[in-house]
């Protein structure tokens, strides 16, 4: 091949790559930037601001996982996408930086390129899906994503048993490997009593997949089945994915995810949960208190009707900070955050970027 053709090449490549760059830094800072600025403001007179938001846009779906209390429920009236603006809007001014959708099955609602459009040009805005609808309907959410999550919970018959229905695995996979031309992406994997021991198999098939890989433990609540997986067994699989983590492996938990659950539930060493920095607003538009674990989803507060930051002022948050009954990530991770810790800068900031940096060059 001539030298100028190749020269052509290599620029336009190496363009490619640095608008991907660009686009990624991009979405990292532009929540800080914009909105940080006006939060760091409100935080001079508010102890306490939640920074990310969750929000369940419905209960139904169309699997039946045994560990998980939402499918069983019946939606009543959901949010219209005026009331999801409105929601948007006023947890944008309780400073708010992060939208996470999830449900039941956000992918199940008719609007939701609708939904993520407002979202994404308010916050940084992440989805979890289990995936099944992902290759039809991944054009109507690509161009307003931030960070896609797809669960999966085992490899092939594992995954579809603790997902009720067969071709489930399949289905999230070819949804993965569509979606993973347009968007950041990671695994989301629930450790149950029935998958412990595919944990690495889960983060060979992440690296394989060319993303990552982000676990929690499975809850027990009261009106699923009992899929927490057995304490002693849980511990040789937290220690084996820690130090895969430490040894490279594409992990997106900090290590201080897997550090406190042993300190905590194995040497009585408790961290100090802040489920404060997290609010979350169930499928009718109402916040659950004080979390949605101790809460299983139950809502009190209107978000419009609320004053979020005044409701967040006077709730007795202190009660609940040695509670470390669950080790749902988007509790502990953010209660375990500081921008003082330079590993944890490095494993949630700059890892992230290094690792998409290098798998655009792959
Ligand atoms: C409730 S689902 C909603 C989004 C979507 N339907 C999905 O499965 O990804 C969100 C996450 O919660 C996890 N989950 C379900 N039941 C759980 C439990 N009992 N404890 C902890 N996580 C659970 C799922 O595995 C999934 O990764
Ligand atoms: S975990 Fe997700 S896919 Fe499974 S039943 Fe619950 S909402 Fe549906
Ligand atoms: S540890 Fe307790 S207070 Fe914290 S999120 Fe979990 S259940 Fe809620």
């Amino acid at each position: 091949m001539p030298f100028v053709q190749i020269y052509r090449g290599c620029k336009i490549a190496l363009k490619s790559i640095i608008s991907q760059i660009y686009c990624l830094i991009m979405s990292l800072i532009r929540p800080v930037l914009g909105r940080g600025i006006t939060r760091s403001f409100k935080g001079l007179t508010h102890k306490r601001m939640p920074v990310i938001a969750g929000h369940k846009l419905l209960y139904r779906c169309n699997l039946e996982c045994k560990m998980c209390p939402f499918w069983r429920r019946e939606d009543s009236d959901l949010l219209s996408l005026e009331d999801e603006v409105r929601m948007l809007e006023s947890l944008k001014k309780a400073g708010v930086l992060f939208m996470g959708f999830e449900g039941g099955e956000p992918l199940l609602r008719n609007d939701i390129g609708q939904i993520l459009d407002e979202s994404y040009s308010r916050f940084h805005t992440s989805m979890v899906s289990n995936g099944w609808l992902l290759q039809k309907k991944v054009h109507e959410i690509k161009d307003n994503l931030d960070f896609l999550f797809v669960s999966l919970d085992g490899i092939g018959k594992v995954h579809d048993r603790l997902r009720g229905v067969s071709g489930s695995y399949d289905h999230a996979v070819a949804g993965i490997k569509e979606a993973s031309r347009y968007l950041n992406m990671a695994i989301s994997s629930t450790i149950t009593a029935e998958n412990l021991d595919q944990a690495a198999d889960l983060v060979n098939l992440a690296q394989k997949l060319g993303i990552q890989i982000n676990f929690q433990i499975a809850f027990d609540y009261t009106t699923a089945e009992k899929e927490s997986p057995d304490s002693s067994r849980l511990k040789a699989v937290i220690e084996n994915l820690l130090s895969m983590k430490m040894n490279k492996a594409p992990i997106m938990n900090s290590k201080e995810y897997f550090e406190s659950i042993l300190n905590s539930w194995y040497h009585g060493i408790s961290w100090e949960c802040k489920p404060w920095l997290t609010i979350n607003v169930d499928p009718t538009g109402k916040i659950v208190m004080p979390c949605y674990v101790l809460n299983e989803y139950s809502g009190s507060f209107t978000v419009w009707d609320t004053d979020i930051l005044k409701l967040w002022d006077s709730y007795p948050w202190g009660e609940f900070a040695s509670c470390n009954k669950c080790a749902l990530a988007c509790y502990l991770e953010p209660s375990l955050f500081s921008w003082t810790k330079p590993s944890q800068v490095k494993s949630r900031i700059i890892d992230n970027i290094t690792s998409f940096i290098q798998r655009q060059i792959a």
